[in-house]
């Protein structure tokens, strides 16, 4: 620590000679200095420990702003002591060490300043302008899951507690989604005076809702149906969406993206609808950064889906309003990691930036599940974040509690790639629970079949027996009687195609398993369980260890808010012990770690959150 002064780095007093007579009063600090690192919002600073303290454990102690209290007489006075309170004027015998306007007093100078860290509260974290934009307290989004596991009730507890949530619209038909749209408008709306920020995009008449948003995901075995919900969302003022899977731009994400554009008086563009688009991939990152190709507009003019002015304003506009950079998760995945990801995307935006002029944040997904993954994200530069897996396990989510008990169990280690339901003849896989699940291999071994053989008939006998007894639980042609009967009210045209084509009569029925497979686990069917599908990525072990000893092990204690909000609060914490850190101290491992926190303690902990719970 001598080294340390010697070497200059101390800002405020090279090579003091403390004295310790003068600082022999209370010091709160010392008694409890995590407790300073947890005042989120104040400023701490590390100072070097009279000599008489360095007998103790650790030669510094970390203060707040007027946390170091002094006798009322110091017991020499003059330099090279500490004086009385020369700040606060209010109490003589406190101190301010080392607050903001402590290096303008001479009276601090003998107290070597080691390091410090500002205030990193979660509301702190993120981009400003993307909370403010979308009318948030803290940059923390909950992602969609489909078939509503992403359900209404995750939605209200992200919005009330000033974050943002997608409903999960995957996988449900229109008129569910048309039934969801309404029914989260209604129990977000606010009163005309109650100050929510956020009114964006809709009609000054609409009454303001809290954010929120919903789930496009691209079809493109059907078109239809993704212009059909993009003429819902914007029917029923829909602000926010999360496109997902899309490989580019399609005529329904323009058209939703580009209606209601209008230019403000002062010359900026006004856009009613926010794209929230998730990638993984930097060539669909770049088609979503870049101008929309001026065909598809004037396309989308001559369908009388934009108006000429629209289409034009669309020019100056990219089609994503903040891009989502999903590295490893739950469901559809890539599996890249997030450690390469996200920078590659923010490096792609920058470019893009220069290129045309236009911003547009970038936020992380996939693996968001602690305080520190949510640091580390902040740290590369993410304009928020997104948690996915761990949603599905909070007593809000669409699932029943088998599954959310299932998931208590995980590690990051139970989780296994397997065929998707809705991309199976494609190869594409997701990823999903292995823990407690016989679905992966089941899955799997589907595929495998499809693959090596052009029609059930032609598999050998004692395999397709097993596909009827253990998988399909029923004959091969029952179960075509009812995937028929499914696809005769979402897409008549594949059992045509299945009627000409036995292999794509097998894959039908296979996919008719596989997404079975998750309606069994959402609805908890008992005699089904060693079939769940269960969509998980590594996050859920994460938080599982995370939350290991803690009441958060409890699922019943798992709430999508306090998770987020201790995931903030915690990303906040070790932000500042990392700093403290980078300049050179070393802190007891002890301080550097944040464990998940009750509604009530988190509540005290974010003094500003008060006003949500
Ligand atoms: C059960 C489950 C269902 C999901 N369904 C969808 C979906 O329908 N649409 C979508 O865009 N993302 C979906 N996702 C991805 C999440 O929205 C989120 O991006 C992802 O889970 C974040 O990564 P994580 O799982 O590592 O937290 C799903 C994820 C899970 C776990």
């Amino acid at each position: 620590m001598d080294n340390f002064y010697k070497q200059g780095r101390g800002v405020w007093s090279p090579a003091p000679e403390v004295a310790s007579s003068s600082v022999e009063g209370t010091n709160s600090a010392q008694a409890d200095p995590v407790q300073a690192l947890r005042q989120l919002s104040q400023p701490v600073f590390v100072i070097a420990k009279p000599s008489q303290w360095q007998k103790q454990s650790l030669p510094f102690t970390l203060v707040n702003h007027g946390q170091v209290r002094f006798p009322a007489q110091p017991a020499r006075p003059t330099s090279g002591t500490v004086a009385s309170d020369t700040t606060s004027g209010t109490n003589s015998n406190t101190a301010n060490l080392c607050g903001p306007t402590a290096p303008n007093s001479s009276s601090t100078q003998n107290y070597p300043l080691l390091a410090m860290a500002p205030p990193v509260t979660p509301s702190t974290l993120g981009e400003t302008d993307f909370r403010n934009t979308y009318g948030l307290k803290y940059a923390c989004l909950s992602g969609s899951m489909a078939n509503g596991i992403a359900s209404e009730e995750l939605v209200c507890s992200m919005a009330k507690a000033g974050m943002m949530g997608f409903f999960g619209s995957a996988g449900l038909s229109l008129e569910e989604v048309r039934q969801h749209i309404d029914s989260l408008q209604a129990k977000l709306e606010q009163p005309a005076n109650s100050g929510v920020p956020v009114n964006q995009g809709r009609p000054q008449t609409a009454p303001a809702v809290l954010p929120h948003g919903f789930n496009l995901i691209h079809s493109p075995s059907d078109p239809q149906l993704e212009e059909k919900l993009v003429q819902l969302f914007i029917a029923k003022n829909v602000q926010n969406i999360e496109a997902s899977a899309f490989l580019g731009l399609t005529p329904a994400l323009l058209h939703y993206r580009y209606s209601g554009l209008k230019r403000n008086s002062d010359g900026t563009v006004y856009a009613p609808h926010h794209v929230f688009a998730k990638i993984s991939r930097l060539e669909v990152a770049q088609k979503l950064l870049a101008p929309p190709p001026e065909d598809m507009l004037r396309n989308l003019v001559e369908a009388g889906k934009l108006t000429p002015q629209e289409a034009e304003l669309a020019q100056g506009l990219p089609a994503a309003s903040a891009l989502t950079a999903e590295a490893d998760s739950g469901g559809h995945t890539d599996n890249r990691p997030a450690l390469g990801l996200i920078p590659a995307v923010i490096n792609l935006r920058d470019r893009m930036r220069e290129k045309y002029g236009w911003y547009v944040p970038v936020g992380a997904a996939g693996g968001i599940a602690t305080p520190q993954a949510a640091a580390a994200a902040f740290a590369m530069g993410a304009a928020y974040v997104m948690t996915g897996s761990i949603n599905q396990a909070c007593q809000e989510s669409g699932t029943c509690d088998v599954v959310r008990g299932m998931l208590a169990h995980a590690t990051p280690a139970d989780v296994m790639m397997a065929p998707a339901a809705d991309m199976f003849e494609m190869g594409v896989n997701v990823q999903v629970l292995k823990w407690g699940t016989m679905f992966p291999v089941r899955a799997r071994k589907l595929y495998e079949i499809y693959r090596t053989y052009p029609s059930f008939e032609q598999v050998p006998p004692n395999l397709q027996s097993q596909i009827e007894r253990d998988f399909l639980r029923t004959s091969f042609q029952e179960a075509w009687q009812s995937t028929q009967a499914f696809f005769q009210k979402r897409d008549p045209r594949q059992i045509e195609k299945a009627l000409r084509d036995p292999k794509h009569l097998m894959a039908l029925v296979f996919r008719s398993y596989l997404g079975q497979a998750s309606r069994w686990a959402n609805a908890g069917v008992p005699e089904r369980r060693a079939d769940y599908q269960i969509w998980c990525g590594p996050a859920m072990g994460s938080f599982n260890q995370w939350c290991k000893g803690t009441f958060l092990a409890d699922v019943k204690e798992r709430h999508a808010d306090l998770a987020a909000l201790n995931i903030m609060a915690g990303a906040g914490y070790l932000t500042r012990t990392a700093l403290i850190g980078s300049q050179g101290v070393k802190l007891p491992p002890q301080w550097c770690s944040f464990a998940p926190l009750p509604y009530q303690e988190i509540a005290s902990l974010l003094q500003e959150s008060s006003s949500v719970f």
